[in-house]
């Protein structure tokens, strides 16, 4: 999700103004996927690298984190969202870090879609401590202990990964899961991201031809012939 503090300087509004407006957005966005039979949506809400910004930025950041937990949990239920935090919470306060599991407990049971709220979060953070917890407990490290010990071992892969305000770059996002991940750019700014946008994503998306390895002509035969 990026372009908010654009988007609020060419208003002449305070930086902190476009991520409210983002925030608009992505309640949006939630309920469009959710509408469009989408089982997993994660969003990147905050890199380990944004604790570089200014002091009163970042703060906002989590002031913005701690007002939609305790606001729009009551709303994701009703929508039938099961809600995780993806990150290292440990420099969090303890109450935004209660705030987490209070909102993932509650949320827990709901099974329309699955949304991962990645802050801060980065992925080679992810990876090392998946290798971590692997090495600690003596485990071989192999793809499949890797995938099970990554933060998003609960969801599949990632399909389709979107970046919006005309940058053309992971930044430590799901650099394990994007492995064949399809790429969307958009040059709009997150705040004015709509159903429009979304669907002309889709829409790409569902152009692409994924060959995960293989040939195209792999693709046109019959499953039963597909091997090797
Ligand atoms: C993305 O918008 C939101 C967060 C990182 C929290 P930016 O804040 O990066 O907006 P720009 O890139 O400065 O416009
Ligand atoms: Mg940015």
């Amino acid at each position: 999700m990026d372009g908010n503090g654009r988007w609020a300087t060419r208003r002449y509004l305070p930086r902190v103004a476009g991520h409210k407006r983002g925030m608009d957005t992505l309640r949006n966005c939630v309920r469009l996927c959710g509408e469009r039979g989408i089982r997993v949506l994660t969003v990147f809400a905050f890199s380990s690298e944004n604790w570089k910004r200014p002091a009163d930025e970042v703060s906002s950041l989590m002031d913005l984190l701690a007002g939609a937990l305790g606001r729009e949990v009551s709303l994701l239920q009703a929508e039938g969202v099961q809600l995780h935090f993806v990150g290292d919470r440990s420099p969090l306060s303890d109450k935004i870090r209660a705030g987490l599991v209070q909102a993932e407990a509650v949320t827990a049971g709901n099974q329309r879609l699955i949304f991962n709220i990645c802050f801060n979060y980065g992925g080679r953070w992810d990876i090392t401590q998946a290798a971590a917890a692997l090495a600690a407990r003596g485990e071989a490290i192999t793809e499949a202990s890797m995938n099970a010990a990554m933060s998003l071992a609960h969801v599949p892969d990632p399909d389709l990964l979107i970046r919006t305000g005309g940058e053309r770059r992971l930044s430590n996002f799901l650099l394990w899961q994007a492995a064949y991940c399809e790429f969307y750019f958009s040059d709009k700014l997150w705040p004015e991201f709509d159903a429009q946008a979304l669907d002309e994503a889709l829409a790409d998306f569902a152009q692409r031809e994924r060959r995960f390895g293989r040939t195209s002509e792999q693709l046109a035969a019959p499953e039963s012939k597909r091997a090797a």
